[in-house]
């Protein structure tokens, strides 16, 4: 696979771990990289410590998964170890920060930059913000707001994660843009969604409700990416239900510039990134082309008026 530079730092390929998926512990990160990751995305870091919610959190309906793990967090400032062991990595790191209100990012932001992360990735998709209860991510004002604060206080590239709950996915991004962002990482869970324990008559997840991921989820993922694309000139990550190489094709087509991937490590284990760095290489040699050539060419042919 190709060494790619993204936004000035070098990734062994373009492949990356979406964040939440195996929290913040750098040996297990570093297994990652060495399974074929080329960037590997920490749990959101918070402003104050959080148990999560009960369980069950996490369900897999085979067709996806529904979570609600509810914002899981030592709080940033009680992460020594972690940080120390961190610091001493031999990967590219993004790290994912969330916060409630404006300022409480600006404090987490402010300090995580500190630690020096290859990127950091603001989670304005998160399903806990108090913003008039709702989602930063879904407000252009409020994502503008928050991107413009954090990108004042941090010294590293800045990456906005974004939620498909947004009625124009499009007009999120540029805000985000227009406020500094350097990339963009679309999309964040779908739904909310529910599942019900028939027997049980009672909703599965003890939250009751909760994000949609997987492959249920991959054409809206594609969708918002497409949408995305028209709309920024920053580069986007994609991610949203990607299990194969060819799910990675689609999202280059779409407009990504790299592919994400968090349910499908459920699916195939760490090894998919391997795998999918192959199938991804296979599928390009087959048909001729190159990544970055394919970037956007669903844009490309206008076959509809
Ligand atoms: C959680 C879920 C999310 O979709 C997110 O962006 C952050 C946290 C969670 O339930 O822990």
């Amino acid at each position: 696979m190709e060494r790619i530079t993204f936004l000035g730092k070098t990734l062994k390929n373009p492949l990356v771990l979406a964040s939440g998926i195996l929290g913040n512990n750098a040996g297990i990160l570093e297994r990652v990289h060495n399974a074929g990751c080329g960037l590997v995305t920490l749990k959101s870091i918070g402003p104050a410590p959080r148990d999560g919610h009960n369980n069950p959190t996490v369900v897999d309906l085979g067709f996806g998964m529904i979570n609600a793990v509810g914002l899981p967090t030592p709080g940033y400032d009680r992460m020594d170890a972690e940080w120390q062991a961190l610091a001493d990595r031999t990967f590219p790191l993004n790290a994912s920060i969330y916060g409630g209100s404006v300022d409480e990012f600006i404090r987490v932001a402010q300090f995580v930059s500190e630690k020096e992360p290859d990127f950091i990735e603001v989670n304005i998709s998160c399903p806990n913000s108090d913003h008039h209860g709702m989602l930063f991510g879904v407000d252009e004002k409020a994502a503008f707001a928050v991107t413009n604060a954090v990108k004042k206080v941090i010294s590293v590239p800045l990456i906005a994660k974004l939620t498909p709950a947004a009625p124009d996915i499009g007009k999120i991004a540029k805000a985000c843009e227009d406020a500094g962002a350097d990339a963009i990482c679309a999309i964040n869970t779908a739904g909310p969604g529910m599942v019900i324990n028939i027997e049980a008559k009672m909703p599965v997840l003890a939250f009751k409700k909760g994000g949609l991921s997987g492959p249920m989820i991959k054409p809206v993922a594609v969708r918002c990416v497409y949408d995305i694309y028209r709309a920024v000139s920053i580069p986007i990550i994609g991610l949203g239900g990607v299990t194969t190489g060819e799910d990675a094709v689609e999202m280059f087509m779409a407009g990504a510039t790299l592919a994400g991937m968090g349910s499908a490590v459920r699916y195939r284990g760490i090894e998919v990134f391997d795998q999918v760095n192959r199938e991804l290489d296979d599928w390009l040699t087959a048909h001729h082309t190159t990544r970055e050539a394919i970037i956007g060419a669903a844009h490309d042919r206008r076959h509809l008026p």
